[in-house]
């Protein structure tokens, strides 16, 4: 199946927020807590999108197939603790079903391509330590293992495991 890679704009929020949802409900379904699962609406999760896409000035990528939203990548400049003034890759989403087509890939070559571009030595990305297959998946792309500190999702914090890619 084809796909198409671009820069994600405000009216893709919806179809951003359904990859989060969907993404979300199937890769965490072990890793995070249910109830947080089963409350995280489409509804909420497209209010989040929008206002996120109107004010964070991130390089925001999505993958369409067949003018569907079915993966997106965002990264920026981390602005806080840790990893302050790193490229920082803050999500990275294929829809279950359109998963291993090589969506992922494309969409980490896109984000590693913009950080070289902005001058940026490396790409540093969180991922839950429970998350094996992704781990496996950032392996093959050359990821490193940097260090484990905690997430907080929903009032809870997780285990994750910061990675970097290095950029040449
Ligand atoms: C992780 C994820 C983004 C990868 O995207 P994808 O489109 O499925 O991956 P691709 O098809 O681009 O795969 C690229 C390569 O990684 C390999 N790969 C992908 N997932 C893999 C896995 N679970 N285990 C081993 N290899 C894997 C593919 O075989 C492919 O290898 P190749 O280059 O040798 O052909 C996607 O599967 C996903 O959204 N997963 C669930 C959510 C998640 O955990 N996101 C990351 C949050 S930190």
């Amino acid at each position: 199946m084809s796909f198409i890679i671009r820069l994600g704009t405000v009216d893709d929020a919806a179809g951003i927020a359904n990859v989060q949802v969907s993404t979300w409900r199937d890769a965490y379904a072990t890793i995070i807590d249910p109830e947080f699962l089963r409350n995280f609406s489409l509804e909420e999760a497209t209010k989040t999108q929008i206002e996120r896409i109107e004010t964070d000035g991130a390089y925001r990528l999505v993958a369409l197939i067949e003018s569907q939203v079915v993966g997106y990548a965002v990264s920026n400049v981390k602005k806080d603790e840790p990893f302050t003034n790193d490229w920082f890759m803050f999500a990275l989403y294929v829809l279950p079903k359109c998963q291993g087509l090589g969506i992922g890939k494309a969409l980490i070559s896109g984000t590693i391509a913009k950080g070289r571009k902005r001058g940026f030595s490396r790409l540093v990305f969180g991922v839950f330590s429970e998350n094996e297959p992704s781990k496996e998946f950032y392996r093959r792309q050359g990821a490193q293992f940097v260090e484990r500190l905690d997430f907080g999702v929903g009032g809870k914090v997780y285990p994750t495991d910061y990675c970097q890619i290095l950029i040449h």
